[in-house]
């Protein structure tokens, strides 16, 4: 039977219509979403080839629809289904992802042409929609003749086909891979449901990352298979092994002792993305199909296995991770290492490693706060008298050296934390001294050389250098004797920890930078880099804050200007954050 058909509008339309796809695999989803919603157990979607003009197709063994179905829903535009079908699909209790009722619309972001074809209880329907005919009738939806066919199909099993040709040349070519990165974050720990992409099920290998598979024979469990991924960027949303017993999920993902492991930080491991075949195993599985038997021979033999066969694979990551993290830092830190006295250099190797090892997986600017804390605080004298009691207790009796080992991880920590509040303290002084209207330059100047870290990413590391601080004095002494001596600069040199010289100039809080002090500073570098040619020398100007007219857009590209209070409170923020994230018991 023939007919035409026609959308149904509803008021909220216009509004959702203006949604767009960033890609076109995103828009497939939405079409998985709806298979998902009509209790598929299988979705298959394939893909053209390159550079041919086949379409893409999504089939799916779910409900299906009628006719009527059809018409009233899958035509009726922007109809919220959860307000008259419910919040769960009828047959497998799934919760229903649509919503808004254009997510049908999401093919023909990608496609000129799309046909609907449905098989439900032995009618077969096909709807062809063209968009060209939608977009010209951009306000009168309604009125686009849609052709509809009705046939019989007694032996056809129920389910949907989606095919979408024509395809806009001008969207990026759908890619199988990225398709399958989207659907495994959301349907790769879902039971009852099989996605295949160009014939291949997803996989825990389409998680991007490094994935490994593993297997072994076991007296009580039988075969068993393992497969894990460690992510890489965004994280799964359920980590963990999977386990499946003949094929059927069991319960959630478990971590069958992983997260016991003290060497693997919870960073690392909440990477872990990993599924684990048994067959042969059901009498073990609880009854409602939750869970192994918590006392079963074979659950211990499988976490044995897990922890046998991930361990060494996770420590090497970490180790690569963390060796690549510091590659950065080990040049600052090997310079600041060379002013310690040997006795404490190695002492404070250790201890940069342990604390590093602790905030692993930590942004690379907060690795660098934490970097520059241990460095300064090993730098004190007042530390080394802790540690030396500690190592005192070591040569004392066994309960004492005990303690003390026990000891041993919480100290850099506590070493840490003080030195942190050190810090605290005296972005407090300088909150102090910088509201003060007489404070001059001078003054900032002095409280800021010995704490260099106060600027923040990339000068974490920074400590003043006698060598450069004595070029600077000459040339000022030089040239601002006499009667120029009031107009004589408070500068600072330093080195970049990239390939150049810092030249910071103070200017005092009240003053505003303007373009004639930027102009001026610059005057100084040229003739500063007269006697330091080796490298260039970037500029900085700190003063209370920017003059007005001054657009930072503007600013050359080696030139900063910062103001006192917002490297204050940047540096307290950065602070604020270590303390709340050492404490001993984290
Ligand atoms: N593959 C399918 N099998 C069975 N019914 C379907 C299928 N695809 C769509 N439908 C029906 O058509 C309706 C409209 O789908 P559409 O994707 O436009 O909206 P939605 O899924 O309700 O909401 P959203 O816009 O949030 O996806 C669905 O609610 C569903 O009833
Ligand atoms: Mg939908």
């Amino acid at each position: 039977m023939r007919r035409t058909v026609h959308f149904a509008v509803s008021p909220r339309l216009t509004a959702l219509l203006g949604e767009t796809y960033r890609q076109t695999e995103a828009a497939l989803k939405e079409l998985v979403d709806n298979a998902w919603d009509a209790d598929a157990g299988n979705i298959w979607v394939t893909l053209p080839a390159p550079l041919t003009a086949e379409p893409i197709v999504v089939a799916d063994d779910g409900s299906g629809m009628s006719p009527h179905e059809i018409e009233s829903e899958y035509l009726d535009i922007a109809r919220d289904r959860r307000s008259t079908k419910g919040e769960y699909s009828i047959h497998l209790k799934r919760r229903i992802k649509g919503r808004k009722g254009i997510g049908k619309f999401a093919g023909l972001a990608a496609a000129r042409s799309m046909r609907i074809e449905s098989v439900c209880k032995g009618i077969r329907t096909v709807v062809d929609v063209d968009k060209g005919a939608i977009l010209n009738a951009s306000h009168d939806l309604e009125q686009v003749p849609l052709p509809l066919t009705e046939t019989e199909a007694s032996n056809a099993v129920n389910g949907t086909v989606i095919t979408l040709s024509n395809l806009d040349q001008a969207l990026n070519f759908p890619s199988a891979d990225k398709l399958r990165t989207l659907l495994i974050y959301e349907y790769g720990r879902e039971s009852g449901i099989k996605i295949y992409v160009n014939g291949r099920v997803l996989d825990v290998e389409d998680l991007p990352g490094e994935t490994e598979s593993t297997s072994a024979s076991l007296p009580n469990a039988g075969e068993v298979k393992i497969r894990f991924t460690i992510a890489e960027g965004k994280l799964p949303k359920h980590p963990g092994f999977l386990l499946r017993v003949g094929g059927k999920v069991v319960g959630r993902p478990q971590w069958f002792g992983l997260d016991k492991n003290q060497d693997i930080p919870d960073a690392l491991r909440k990477r872990v993305y990993g599924e684990i075949e048994v067959d042969g195993l059901d009498q073990v599985v609880t009854a409602d199909w939750g869970a192994l038997v918590e006392n079963s021979k074979a659950r211990e033999e499988i976490a044995h296995l897990v922890a046998e066969r991930t361990t060494t694979k996770l420590k090497s990551v970490f180790t690569r991770e963390m060796n690549l993290q510091q590659a950065r830092l080990k040049q600052e830190i090997a310079r600041r290492l060379q002013n310690l006295p040997e006795h404490r250099r190695a002492f404070t190797e250790t201890a940069l490693g342990k604390i590093l090892t602790r905030f692993y997986g930590e942004r690379q600017d907060r690795i660098d706060t934490i970097a520059s804390v241990i460095l300064d605080a090993m730098e004190r004298d007042e530390y080394w008298q802790v540690l030396r009691n500690i190592d005192e207790a070591r040569h004392g009796d066994v309960a004492n050296f005990a303690e003390a080992l026990h000891q041993f991880g919480l100290v850099e920590l506590t070493l840490m934390v003080e030195r942190a509040n050190g810090r605290l303290h005296f972005l407090s002084d300088l909150d102090a001294l910088l509201v003060n209207p007489s404070t001059i330059e001078i003054q900032m100047h002095k409280a800021i050389e010995h704490s260099l870290w106060i600027l923040g990413a990339p000068y974490h590391l920074m400590s003043s250098n006698a060598t450069l601080k004595g070029v600077v004095e000459r040339y000022t002494d030089k040239k601002y004797s006499g009667t120029r001596a009031a107009k004589r600069p408070d500068l600072l040199l330093n080195t970049d920890p990239g390939e150049a010289y810092l030249l910071i100039e103070f200017k005092r809080p009240t003053h505003p930078v303007s373009r004639a002090d930027e102009t001026q500073a610059q005057v100084y570098a040229d003739e500063l880099r007269e006697l330091l040619p080796a490298k260039p020398i970037h500029v900085a100007l700190i003063g209370g804050r920017r003059a007005a007219k001054s657009n930072p857009q503007n600013d050359p590209p080696n030139l900063k200007v910062w103001s006192y209070a917002d490297i204050i409170s940047r540096a307290r923020h950065e602070v604020q954050w270590l303390l709340s994230n050492a404490a001993p018991s984290h």
